[in-house]
């Protein structure tokens, strides 16, 4: 039996506590939260569950084996740190932490301590995005033009963080997933509409390896609530949509073909190719759940998780490169290697 501390229990980390007091071979046994409603709440919802107001308490349990921390970002750092030093494995909340140092840290002290640290990159574990990653990896969508990501809603609104650091991130984590690779330069601007240090809207183009050109466009301040992703190859076209419960993935069989004219030599015209929409099988399951087993998996087999830190720190280059270019209104920066 794997035993869990979950550190944080706003909005998000209860679905943490509810996974690991179902998951076979593990159990939730404290959390922590420095609002007693939350605690309370925790108490009432989750019987036997052990509440402290104090995460140290969770850390010097000797019956803990793992703690998940789903606290604001800029908590991250500081509790994962103590966390790695009190010999638990840790399951940390996206985004791992505030800046490319810490995330070196992290990782150079999981490392030291062998202990397992992952990221709750959440998307990676979707399973409408495992079958996107599927599409393009066994070449049905051809050579990739680009790609556009949409994750728009009126709200939740933070104030630790800006919406690309608290949205985005899922993006980046997913494309740079589906491309294996890392963007080499992005482009961003964005707006401060509510607060007046924190973007709550963002347009980030990201240019990733091979001339993919890739559009995210987050926003706290949208009518709608949006979560989808168009994949343009020139063999087929697919739109991923989280909110669409009939099938997730739609591949569009169309394409452009250049068409000679016969008599003038090197002169053509593009047609557009019309085929079927296709709408494959993919098997709806809870994110979270298969996320936090896999987190199982890994501290049990001793191995390191899909989303590990070394991903963490990735994801962050590239947050830490859009901030500057939207400090400096668009321009140009180049993401480190
Ligand atoms: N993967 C996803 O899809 C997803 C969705 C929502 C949130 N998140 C992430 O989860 C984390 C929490 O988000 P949330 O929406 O639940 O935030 P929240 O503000 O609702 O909850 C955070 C909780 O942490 C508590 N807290 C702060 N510092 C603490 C400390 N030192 N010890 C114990 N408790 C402490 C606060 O009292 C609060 O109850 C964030 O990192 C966020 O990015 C991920």
């Amino acid at each position: 039996m794997i035993n869990i501390g979950i550190i944080g229990c706003g909005q998000w980390g209860p679905n943490h506590v509810r996974n690991f007091s179902h998951l076979s071979g593990s159990r939730a046994l404290m959390c922590a939260d420095l609002n007693e409603k939350r605690l309370k709440a925790m108490k009432e919802t989750f019987r036997n569950i052990h509440p402290t107001y104090d995460h140290r308490e969770i850390l010097r349990h000797p019956k803990i084996d793992a703690v998940v921390i789903s606290t604001p970002t800029k908590t991250h750092y500081q509790l994962v740190k103590e966390s790695l030093l009190a010999g638990k494995d840790v399951l940390c909340e996206k985004p791992l932490c505030t800046s490319i140092p810490e995330a070196r840290q992290l990782i150079k002290l999981a490392k030291k301590l062998k202990r397992i640290l992952m990221v709750g990159h959440v998307f990676l574990f979707n399973s409408g995005i495992q079958k996107l990653h599927n599409l393009i990896d066994d070449g049905s969508c051809g050579r990739l033009y680009y790609m556009h990501s949409q994750r728009t809603n009126l709200g939740p609104f933070r104030t630790d963080v800006n919406a690309v650091w608290d949205l985005a991130t899922h993006d980046i984590a997913i494309f740079n997933h589906l491309l294996k690779s890392q963007p080499l330069e992005v482009s961003a601007r964005g707006g401060k509409f509510l607060q007046k240090k924190i973007e709550d809207v963002a347009f980030i183009s990201l240019f990733y390896p091979m001339n993919v050109l890739v559009n995210i466009h987050v926003s706290w301040l949208d009518p709608r609530k949006v979560r989808q992703i168009t994949v343009v190859g020139d063999k087929k076209m697919v739109i991923w949509d989280d909110l669409d419960n009939v099938g997730p993935i739609r591949c569009y069989d169309r394409r452009v073909i250049p068409h000679y004219y016969y008599q003038t030599f090197g002169e053509f015209y593009l047609l557009a190719k019309e085929g079927n929409i296709t709408i494959p099988k993919v098997d709806l399951s809870e994110p979270l759940k298969a996320q936090d087993g896999h987190f199982l998996d890994c501290i049990r087999n001793r191995k390191q998780p899909l989303t590990n830190a070394q991903s963490g720190l990735d994801v962050i280059k590239v947050l830490e490169a859009i901030q500057k270019s939207l400090a400096q209104k668009g321009r140009s920066v180049r993401i480190p290697s």
